[in-house]
C-alpha cells in the first residue's frame, strides 16, 4: 500500500475520514501528554495526533515522545474538535522509530524558537527540520520543477552539459582546476611548466563556469535547448549574492534575436514565479509573515514597501522596464546620488561596469520594477556577444530585480565567424582551444540567443531571504565547504 503523507491527509481528508491509517513523522510539539504535532516534511503544516489515555500507552513510551523524535502512528482520522485543523488522528498504536539522544545542541536547535541563520548553517540535517528551511527548500524544489515544466511546454530539449570541461566559457579565468595528479609530485615539462599531457584527460581541465558554449553546439541541431545544472566559480567574492557552486539555467535558442531573448526571459520568470504562488501557498504565507516580521525590526526608512507575496504579484503584473545601457548611464550620472557622491563607487561615465549599488538604484529607486538593461559596451562583456552595427556595443542583456540586482545575464550571440574570430583575438581568447565552438559558425550558422539564470538568486527573490547561503542546501563559499 502506498504510504500517505501528512500533506495527503490534510488536503484529501474527505477521502480518509473515519478510516484507519498509518503515518510517519517527527514530533514538533507534545502538549499535556496528550497532543502531538507531527510533521513529515511534505508540508509546512503539522497534523495533530491525539494520544487517547484509554489506550493505555505506557509511561515509558510517553517519555520518549519529545520534540524531534520520530514516530510511526496508526490511528483513525476524525473531524477535529479543536480550532485550527480540520482533521486529527486518534492514535491506536505509537511506535518510537528514533528517540532523541537529546544532546544539548539538538535540544536547543529543535526548540520552537528563532535560531540565527548562521548557527543553522552549521547544522547539516537539523536545518532541514526547521519550519523556515523546510519552506525554503520546498519552494526551491517547486521552482526547479516549474523551470523544467516551462521549457517542456515550450518545446525545449534539456541538455546535460559537462561539469568537467576544458573551456573557460566566460573567459574570466575564475575556474577551479580538476586534476588526478598527486599534488606533491606534479610532473613538469622541459620548460618547467606543469605537464598536463600526463594528467588524466591529457589536458588542463576545470569545473565548468557555464554550460553555454556546449548548449550552443546542441542548439545548432536541436533548435531550442536548455541546461540546468551546477556551475562553479572561484571568484573570491564573499557576498550575500555569490556562491562558489551555484545552479544555473541556460536556454539557448536558434533564430532568436536580442528582443526575442528578453521576451523569453520575462515570460519565463513570470511563469515560474506564478507557479510558486499557485503551488507553494502555505510555504509562501509562512515566508511572507516572516518577511513582515523582519521589516518591522528595521528602521522605517529601510523597510520594504510591499509584502513578499505582494511583491511577487506585482512583478508578474507589470511589464519589465527595458532600458539601454547608455540611457541607464545618463540616468545614473544625473542622479542626486551620483552628484552628491553617495555611491560607494562613483560612476565615471559611459563605458563603466555597473556595480550592484547602481543596478539597485535603477530598479528600486528610479523605476520601481524589474529592469532589463541591454546593449552594453563591448569591452565589459564576454567575447561571444554579438557586435552591434555601430561597433561600440554588444547585444547583451541583464535582468535586474528589486533587492537582488542581476538575476539573469544573456545576449544574442556573435554568429558571424569573421567577427567572432576578431573579437576573440582582441580579447585574447584561445581560438585553438575553442575550435569546436568556432565550427558551429562554419556549417549553417544561425542568429541565436540565450541567457543564464542564477537559480539561487531567483530563490532569494521568491522566499524573501537575504543571504544566498540560506537558499542552497549545502553552500560553498570562500573558506566554507562543510559537509
Ligand atoms: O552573467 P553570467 O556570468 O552569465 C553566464 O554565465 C552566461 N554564460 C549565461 C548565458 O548567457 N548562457 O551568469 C548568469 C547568472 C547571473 O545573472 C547570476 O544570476 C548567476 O548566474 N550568477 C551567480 N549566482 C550565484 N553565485 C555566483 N557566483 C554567480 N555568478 C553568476
Ligand atoms: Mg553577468
Amino acid at each position: 500500500m502506498k504510504k500517505s503523507t501528512i500533506n495527503d491527509i490534510l488536503t484529501e481528508y474527505k477521502k480518509v475520514l473515519h478510516h484507519d491509517l498509518t503515518l510517519y513523522g517527527w514530533v514538533k510539539a507534545f502538549r499535556s501528554n496528550r497532543f502531538i504535532a507531527l510533521n513529515d516534511g511534505s508540508t509546512l503544516n503539522t497534523i495533530q495526533i491525539v494520544v487517547n489515555p484509554e489506550q493505555g500507552f505506557s509511561e515509558d513510551l510517553l517519555k520518549m515522545i519529545n520534540i524531534g523524535s520520530s514516530l510511526k502512528i496508526t490511528g483513525e482520522v476524525v473531524e477535529s474538535q479543536g480550532a485550527g485543523q480540520t482533521v486529527e488522528i486518534i492514535a491506536n498504536k505509537i511506535e518510537i522509530l528514533g528517540d532523541n539522544l537529546y544532546d544539548e545542541l539538538q535540544k536547543t536547535i529543535l526548540q520552537p524558537k528563532k535560531h540565527s541563520l548562521e548557527k543553522l548553517r552549521e547544522e547539516a540535517h537539523l536545518r532541514f527540520r526547521t519550519n523556515l528551511f523546510g519552506a525554503i527548500f520546498r519552494v526551491r524544489s517547486a521552482v526547479s520543477f516549474a523551470i523544467h515544466e516551462y521549457f517542456r511546454k515550450n518545446q525545449f530539449n534539456y541538455i546535460h552539459t559537462p561539469i568537467i570541461t576544458g573551456a573557460d566559457a566566460e573567459g574570466a579565468g575564475e575556474m577551479f582546476g580538476v586534476t588526478a595528479f598527486d599534488l606533491n609530485e606534479v610532473p613538469r615539462n622541459e620548460a618547467g611548466e606543469v605537464d598536463f599531457e600526463q594528467d588524466f584527460f591529457a589536458r588542463k581541465t576545470s569545473l565548468t563556469v557555464s554550460g553555454q558554449l556546449e548548449a550552443e553546439t546542441a542548439m545548432m541541431g536541436l533548435g531550442r535547448v536548455y541546461t540546468f545544472g551546477p556551475t562553479f566559480r572561484a571568484e573570491n567574492s564573499n557576498t550575500t549574492r555569490h556562491l562558489a557552486e551555484f545552479w544555473m539555467v541556460e536556454p539557448e535558442v536558434a533564430f532568436n534575436n536580442l528582443e526575442d531573448n528578453i521576451d523569453l526571459a520575462e515570460d519565463f520568470l513570470k511563469y515560474v514565479i506564478q507557479y510558486a504562488l499557485d503551488n507553494c501557498k502555505d510555504d509562501l504565507a509562512f515566508l511572507d509573515a516572516r518577511f513582515a516580521q523582519e521589516q518591522k525590526q528595521k528602521p522605517e526608512k529601510d523597510r520594504a514597501k510591499e509584502g513578499l507575496i505582494e511583491k511577487l504579484e506585482n512583478v508578474i503584473a507589470k511589464r519589465f522596464k527595458r532600458v539601454s545601457y547608455s540611457e541607464a548611464i545618463d540616468i545614473l550620472m544625473n542622479s542626486k546620488e551620483n552628484k552628491k557622491g553617495k555611491f560607494k563607487y562613483p560612476l565615471e561615465g559611459w563605458g563603466a561596469d555597473l556595480k550592484s549599488e547602481h543596478e539597485r538604484f535603477l530598479v528600486e529607486k528610479h523605476f520601481g520594477c524589474p529592469v532589463v538593461l541591454f546593449d552594453y559596451p563591448k569591452e565589459i562583456k564576454a567575447f561571444y556577444m554579438r557586435l552591434n552595427d555601430e561597433g561600440k556595443t554588444v547585444a547583451a542583456m541583464d535582468v535586474l530585480f528589486p533587492g537582488i540586482g542581476e538575476i539573469i545575464g544573456g545576449s544574442q550571440r556573435e554568429e558571424r565567424l569573421a567577427v567572432l574570430k576578431e573579437k576573440m583575438e582582441l580579447m585574447e581568447v584561445d581560438q585553438k582551444e575553442l575550435y569546436w565552438y568556432l565550427d558551429t559558425r562554419k556549417f549553417g550558422s544561425v542568429p541565436h540567443a540565450g541567457f543564464g539564470l542564477g537559480l539561487e538568486r531567483l530563490i532569494l527573490f521568491v522566499t524573501g531571504m537575504t543571504n544566498i547561503r540560506d537558499v542552497i542546501p549545502f553552500p560553498r563559499a570562500p573558506k566554507s565547504a562543510e559537509f
